[in-house]
């Protein structure tokens, strides 16, 4: 009797034990949030580390979901774990282009943080974020523009001004390029993203813009791709293949340029304001050898551009834990944390607070210098192709890049484009 009832007790005190660490553990998976901002990179370790402070002060544990590096890889990685409704991951950093395509998977963060908070952000990028239906499905990251890089050494060792547009540009490539080859071997003239992906698009946006050439679908989402000046602006690019830019720029994204141009091997470069505190880096053969300057102008009567870029938190709608998450967005999109990412990485920050903070002028110069540039950047046509901009980003820099390659002329290229985009917009976008 009393061997049985030990054994009854026993039995008890499992199946308890058994119960307590099997809540414990599932109390662990609840506090632990996941958060998805970069490629695994110094800007993410940044993000993350910033995060856990939080975690740190309120009982979550929080986890790094290293992201590819291209956003185009990365928006299908996302769109696969969303359609299969999978909580893996809590916070997602999204493109800028990227609300049209994913709103349907956010929580509204209006009903966790006050308007307050919200309304500290740009109000064209928080309308950004905004769905069709009326909630705000991310608060901004950060935003971006295309700028042009130079190295001032070389320009003034041959007597040459900042050059306006891309007829001058290539020319003062030229001229640096035939007097400098003998001294580096290794140097080439104008480095971009022309790898077909989306990259590419925002090269070949500027391209345009620069023209006058508008942005592929217009805001009453009329394709206006095909015209004169669109053809002009992409057989320019296509005269530099093998003059100012080598042949392997076709296989570059944004981190493949930074390497030939941080290594001093380029003149100019193309690209998203990041590439500026890595180039003034300590270790940088190239620090205090360079500046930055609005994308060229088409023509004289052109204009300077950038392609507007950046990035914002949104909390999916599959998250276990949607009210930490949103609490943990507040927290990531603050003001002393976006003056630190602008200082310590020289992101842009969303918040006009952050640019009026005299510690930001004193520190980040670039930032004042270029704010007209990122104020007026040019947009993709994401918002008014919605779920589509995809797959006509796709078929966009698709048709840029077989211009690159020389593979059909621009006129070719644009009719041909012009005629696949009116058939993925069929009736209406
Ligand atoms: C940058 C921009 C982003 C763009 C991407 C293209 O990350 O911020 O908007 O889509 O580059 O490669």
């Amino acid at each position: 009797m009393k061997k049985l009832l030990v054994g009854f007790l026993t039995g008890c005190l499992m199946v308890t034990v058994a119960w307590l660490s099997g809540a414990t553990s599932v109390e662990a998976a609840d506090k632990k949030l996941v958060i998805a901002c970069g490629s695994g990179d110094n800007r993410s370790q940044d993000c993350v580390q910033h995060a856990r402070e939080w975690g740190d002060k309120n009982g979550f544990e929080v986890e790094l979901f290293v992201n590819p590096q291209a956003t185009n890889d990365a928006l299908g990685l996302f769109q696969q774990i969303f359609a299969a409704k999978s909580s893996e991951i809590d916070i997602v950093m999204i493109d800028v282009i990227w609300p049209g395509l994913l709103h349907k998977h956010f929580i509204d963060l209006r009903d966790y943080i006050p308007a307050d908070h919200i309304n500290a952000h740009f109000k064209s990028i928080v309308d950004n974020n905004t769905s069709p239906d009326g909630r705000v499905v991310a608060i901004p990251f950060f935003t971006a523009a295309g700028i042009m890089y130079y190295r001032t050494d070389l320009l003034e060792k041959y007597g040459h001004q900042r050059p306006e547009t891309w007829e001058e540009l290539t020319a003062v490539a030229k001229d640096i390029l035939s007097k400098e080859s003998a001294n580096n071997s290794k140097l080439v003239g104008y480095v971009w993203q022309g790898k077909p992906y989306e990259g590419l698009t925002c090269d070949a946006i500027e391209w345009l813009d620069s023209y006058n050439a508008g942005n592929v679908v217009n805001s009453k989402g009329e394709i206006t791709i095909n015209n004169p000046n669109a053809v002009k602006a992409l057989s320019m690019a296509a005269s530099w293949m093998g003059t100012i830019t080598p042949d392997s720029v076709l296989n570059y994204a944004e981190e493949d340029a930074r390497g030939t141009f941080q290594s001093g091997n380029a003149i100019f470069m193309r690209n998203w304001p990041y590439a500026y505190k890595l180039g003034n880096n300590e270790d940088s053969p190239i620090r205090g050898k360079f500046d930055v300057m609005p994308i060229p102008k088409g023509t004289k009567d052109g204009k300077f551009t950038g392609t507007l870029g950046g990035w914002q938190l949104a909390v999916s709608k599959y998250s276990k834990n949607p009210e930490a998450a949103a609490k943990l967005v507040q927290h990531m999109t603050t003001k002393e944390y976006q003056l630190h990412r602008a200082i310590e990485h020289s992101l842009l920050p969303t918040r006009p607070d952050v640019y009026s903070d005299p510690e930001l002028a004193a520190k980040q110069p670039l930032f004042v210098k270029l704010l007209d540039t990122f104020k007026n950047a040019a947009a993709r046509p994401s918002n008014v192709t919605g779920k589509k901009y995809n797959r006509v980003s796709n078929k966009f820099w698709n048709a840029v890049h077989k211009v690159l390659t020389g593979k059909v002329g621009a006129e070719e290229a644009l009719r041909d484009l012009e005629k696949d985009l009116e058939r993925i917009k069929g009736r209406k976008w």
